[in-house]
């Protein structure tokens, strides 16, 4: 399609603590892509705040969408359709975008999309490989959706009456704490900095992943649903048991007389050999725990009567994470299935997903009304009916 008759869709996300706009022809092509980060706002109290992130919002919303206009070099009137994330999300955050969108699609005279910050994610694997003109990956998938607010495992496969659209049938999720979540907590009662992933990460390969035997996460009923709280317990009680207290009030002491975020070699330094071995333990238990319940998706699609899955999803800001990637790469492996990852940018809350998940929408023109509500809690299942 020559690029004049492209479908452009500009996409907007403010379900949490990033700010997104970007502009997507065609579901497939990323002509801007930009992302504020509120991270140093929420860093200082180890976790999101609510209240901020909406004030955060209200100031970035405006120069974030006419940052992601330029960098496509187009004019809203330009623009074929405007799509939000509806839900779920921070109800507050998520009011800012969609009001925005709203007014923006009302003064234009453009359709309005409302999309489902999940299925979000799950067009960002699509995304990925359409934008860099390869196949799509074969479905149907198991899909692995694992971010700071939700851990969720699906089937994901084209929808026979729309096979332009992704069906998606949620199998199992969180019953507490978000992967990302635990990661981050852990990292607080550590003393280490916010977002505790991405340095628990770097600093895991230091310590002793066998040094801690943290057991199996057990669950009665759905044996595809997550919990991550008891092992967030677990590390406090270790902490306690181990008279470790006195090296995070260390640490903490330490970062706070620097007066700026240390360097990854400065953490390193900060960590004695045992709080290493607990962090590359507490990691060792969260990737086995996802990977096991991954492939026990997987594996029973092998003997269930629906056909068998074609390849495994891996999406949202924890699937950055390198044990987790190596550990699904060889499980998935083992059974012969290939494994999807987005880029970076796709992975963790982007905009460009957003506008990529509304296409197929765009392509039906099933609008949504400018009645459009915020979901917080919108369920996955419901995702459709915008
Ligand atoms: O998808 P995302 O950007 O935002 C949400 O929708 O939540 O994910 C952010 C989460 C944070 O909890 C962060 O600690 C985690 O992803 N994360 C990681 C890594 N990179 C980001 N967790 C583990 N390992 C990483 N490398
Ligand atoms: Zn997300």
């Amino acid at each position: 399609m020559a690029a004049s008759t492209a479908a452009r869709i500009l996409g907007i996300e403010t379900s949490c603590d990033e700010t997104a706009a970007a502009v997507v022809a065609d579901g497939r092509d990323i002509l801007a892509s930009v992302v504020l980060s509120q991270v140093p706002v929420h860093a200082f109290y180890g976790g999101v705040v609510p209240e901020l992130a909406s004030r955060e919002h209200l100031r970035a919303i405006v120069p974030v969408v006419r940052q992601a206009l330029a960098e496509a070099a187009i004019a809203l009137d330009a623009v074929d359709a405007i799509a939000v994330t509806r839900g779920p999300g921070l109800a507050g955050a998520l009011l800012v975008g969609l009001t925005y969108a709203k007014a923006l699609a009302l003064g234009a005279s453009k359709p309005l999309l409302g999309v489902h910050h999940l299925e979000g994610h799950l067009y960002a694997v699509l995304l990925e490989q359409r934008h860099q003109h390869l196949p799509d990956p074969p479905l149907p998938a198991i899909a692995l959706v694992v971010s700071g607010g939700h851990t969720l495992l699906c089937r994901v496969d084209l929808d026979p009456q729309h096979p332009e659209q992704l069906r998606v049938d949620s199998w199992g999720h969180t019953r507490d704490d978000a992967a990302g979540e635990a990661f981050d907590k852990v990292a607080k009662l550590l003393g280490l900095g916010y977002p505790g992933g991405p340095l628990l990460d770097r600093l895991a390969p230091q310590g002793d992943a066998e040094a801690v035997s943290f057991g199996r996460i057990r669950l009665k009923g759905n044996p595809l649903d997550f919990s991550f709280s008891g092992l967030k317990t677990a590390v406090l009680r270790h902490l306690e048991t181990h008279g470790m207290e006195a090296s995070v009030a260390a640490r903490r002491q330490a970062v706070s007389q620097l007066g700026r975020a240390p360097t990854l070699d400065e953490w390193r330094a900060l960590c004695d050999p045992p709080t290493l071995d607990l962090i590359a333990s507490f990691q060792a238990a969260v990737v086995r725990d996802l990977t096991e319940r991954a492939l026990a998706a997987v594996e029973r699609t092998f003997s269930g009567t629906e056909p068998p899955v074609r390849s495994l999803w891996v999406t949202g800001g924890v699937a950055a994470n390198r044990r987790l990637r190596a550990e699904l790469r060889a499980a998935a492996g083992r059974v012969g299935l290939p494994v999807y990852w987005p880029a970076l940018r796709l992975c963790t809350d982007n905009a460009a997903m957003i506008a990529a998940a509304a296409y197929p929408h765009f392509v039906r023109q099933t609008w949504s009304s400018a009645g459009l509500t915020a979901e917080p809690q919108w369920p996955l299942g419901s995702a459709n009916q915008i």
